[in-house]
């Protein structure tokens, strides 16, 4: 079995990515807003590559069944209902709605992934739940990857720092988990910052830029280990929670 790391969406091939279970992480903020979002009774989260498909798609739903959501440059798309702040995906906001949901990297980065056998949203905030499914599918036999969504097609520090933490707790003690360079390396960024995710963010370039235009708290909730323990799977063009009423 393997476990891979890819520092941007665009490193993995569909050759690569095929019959895989593979967990997208968008730290800052896509998936720790969907899987906030979810937890919070959202039905569905809709990903798009850009905020004009999903501007455009929102025409094809009873407008009182959905959200629009999503950023540019970090603040809520002009028209849209929310933004991408997980605070804003409150019950109130979400339970029982469909979010049709456009982010500058993570959005895209799930879009992209072609040919899986499975694919999650992974973050700090639903650390432990993904964890048990990826270890789950590496005991069964199944190829993991895990693709960090970037900034702008980059490295990004927060999301490997996430990543190396989704190495160290899902090949502990499974012996013969073959990994990539990618992944030792996200392993070793983690144990430099220990626990300290916080850290992670203030030292990052799009933590520091959040925090900049005022979304502190973004960061804070972004760092809640297991808060929102929800295991969002990207199946048929939508993201629903797994759980009883949705096997794998
Ligand atoms: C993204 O998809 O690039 C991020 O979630 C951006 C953000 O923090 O709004």
């Amino acid at each position: 079995m393997r476990l891979d790391v890819f520092f941007g969406a665009a490193e993995i091939t569909p050759a690569e990515s095929a019959g895989r279970v593979i967990a997208v992480i968008d730290v800052l903020r896509a998936s720790t807003t969907i899987a906030v979002a979810l937890a919070n009774g959202a039905r569905a989260v809709i990903p798009f590559e850009s905020s004009e498909e999903a501007a455009l798609r929102v025409k094809s739903f009873d407008r009182s069944e959905v959200r629009l959501a999503g950023e540019r440059r970090m603040h809520r798309v002009a028209g849209f209902d929310l933004g991408n702040s997980p605070s804003e995906f409150t019950p109130d906001a979400v339970d029982g709605k469909t979010v049709l949901f456009a982010t500058t990297n993570g959005t895209p980065a799930m879009v992209g992934v072609a040919g899986a056998r499975d694919v999650v949203v992974a973050a700090y905030v639903n650390f432990t739940a993904v964890t048990a499914l990826l270890r789950t599918a590496l005991r069964g036999g199944a190829d993991v990857a895990i693709i960090c969504a970037g900034q702008d097609g980059h490295f990004s520090l927060e999301d490997t720092a996430c990543a190396g933490r989704y190495v160290r707790l899902v090949t502990k003690a499974l012996p013969g988990v073959v990994a990539n360079d990618a992944a030792f390396a996200s392993a070793l960024v983690e144990r430099q910052y220990k626990d300290n995710r916080e850290k992670v963010f203030a030292e990052s370039t799009h933590g520091r830029a959040l925090a900049e235009a005022g979304f502190g708290a973004d960061l804070r909730l972004a760092a809640e280990l297991d808060r929102y323990p929800v295991v969002p799977l990207y199946r048929d063009r939508q993201i629903t929670k797994l759980g009883p009423d949705r096997e794998r």
